[in-house]
């Protein structure tokens, strides 16, 4: 299978590590050849091979001169952009784990349209796309006949669309709860062990838990564009805008109902709730006083959870530790490795 992959980041890199490390499982395994033939970054170059990028010699070369592709001598470099890697490079899977803003989401969206456009299957981490036009960017690949997943980017670490597609396959889920916004969590464990809302932060920080600007966590945004994309995702609900959801976080919590909470055997969480409601679905994200009986009481630390509801098993709680590249990248795998199954079907 070749890989075209955009953006060598945290995410990027990873995964190009993930895939080498796990060449002889995907090759004896399930029976796939992997190649990186194109790796695009926006402002360090890229590299690109027919025959298969070396990554080992990419990640040096990118350690020491923080470039992807090589000057050629005397000459200016000559560098391809990420459209047109997509739109005249030979590939099978397209990769797309660029930085985004839910704001600006249009620049992903037009390299996943333009993979899925020429029949290519898709994987992204990006949460901006699907939570503009997930429904426009699905019906493109039914119609192209490819794959279209993104397991990372709702809950990194944790199985959930995958869990959803396959392990709940034919049940009708009516509602949705998770504690998907790791640094708020966090920050909310640490207040009931005796933080300030301020010492959480930092510390939130110090241990890379928290962005450099973390309102869009703290606010509840976060949260509310994953609920978002699983209303679109699993509920078939359209997209909502931002400031037409019923929003709050965690960043005017007050440490006294924290503890009377966990006095009580509960816990309080910052709660993304998805729920069908008479042929509509409705979203809310706020801080929720959770009963000692409520899995999600037990979500700890910089670590996600959900509780689906369905008409066949009742309810089923899945929960994650993983945050990071690291969990991230194998979520990528996962769907790589279900593409290239369902390739061989096609
Ligand atoms: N970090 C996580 O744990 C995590 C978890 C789940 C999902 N995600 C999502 O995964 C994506 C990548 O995250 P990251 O942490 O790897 O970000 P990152 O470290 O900032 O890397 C982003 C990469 O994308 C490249 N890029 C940005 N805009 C581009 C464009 N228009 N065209 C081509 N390349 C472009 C950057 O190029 P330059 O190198 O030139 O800047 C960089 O190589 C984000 O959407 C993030 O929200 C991240």
């Amino acid at each position: 299978m070749r890989i075209l992959l955009l953006g060598f980041g945290n995410i990027g890199r990873a995964f190009c590590e993930i895939v080498e490390a796990k060449t002889p499982v995907l090759r004896e395994k399930y029976g796939i050849e992997c190649r990186f033939v194109g790796i695009a970054t926006r402002s360090r170059g890229c590299a690109t091979d027919p025959n298969g990028i070396d990554v080992e010699t990419l990640l040096k070369r990118e350690s020491s001169t923080g470039r992807l592709d090589t000057p050629s001598s005397g000459r200016r470099r000559v560098t391809l952009s990420a459209s047109e890697m997509v739109s005249e490079m030979d590939y099978d899977l397209l990769v797309v784990c660029t930085s985004t803003t839910i704001q600006s989401p249009e620049i992903p969206k037009a390299y996943i349209r333009g993979g899925l456009e020429r029949g290519k299957d898709v994987i992204t981490s990006n949460k901006g796309p699907l939570f503009l036009a997930y429904r426009e960017l699905n019906d493109l690949a039914a119609e192209r006949g490819t794959l279209f997943l993104f397991e990372a980017a709702v809950m990194g670490g944790t199985p959930f669309f995958s869990f959803a597609r396959h392990s709940l396959v034919g049940s009708e889920i009516i509602s949705c709860e998770g504690v998907m916004n790791t640094t708020s969590n966090y920050i909310l464990d640490l207040m009931v062990g005796g933080s300030s809302f301020d010492d959480a932060l930092l510390d939130a920080r110090r241990k890379g838990f928290a962005e450099a600007d973390p309102t869009f966590d703290l606010e509840g945004w976060d949260s509310a564009v994953k609920a978002s994309i699983i209303a679109q995702v699993l509920m078939g609900a359209p997209p909502v805008s931002l400031e037409n959801m019923n929003v709050q976080g965690i960043n005017k919590i007050k440490t006294g109902l924290l503890l009377e909470a966990a006095r009580s055997g509960g816990a309080i969480r910052l709660v993304s709730r998805v729920e069908r409601e008479e042929g509509s679905v409705s979203i809310t994200v706020r801080p929720e006083v959770l009963p000692p009986s409520n899995p999600l009481s037990r979500v700890h630390g910089a670590t996600n959870g959900v509780l689906f509801l369905t008409d066949t098993l009742g309810e089923i709680f899945v929960a994650g530790g993983g945050i990071g590249p690291k969990h991230t990248a194998y979520s990528m795998l996962r769907d790589l490795i279900e593409i290239a199954v369902s390739r061989k079907a096609r």
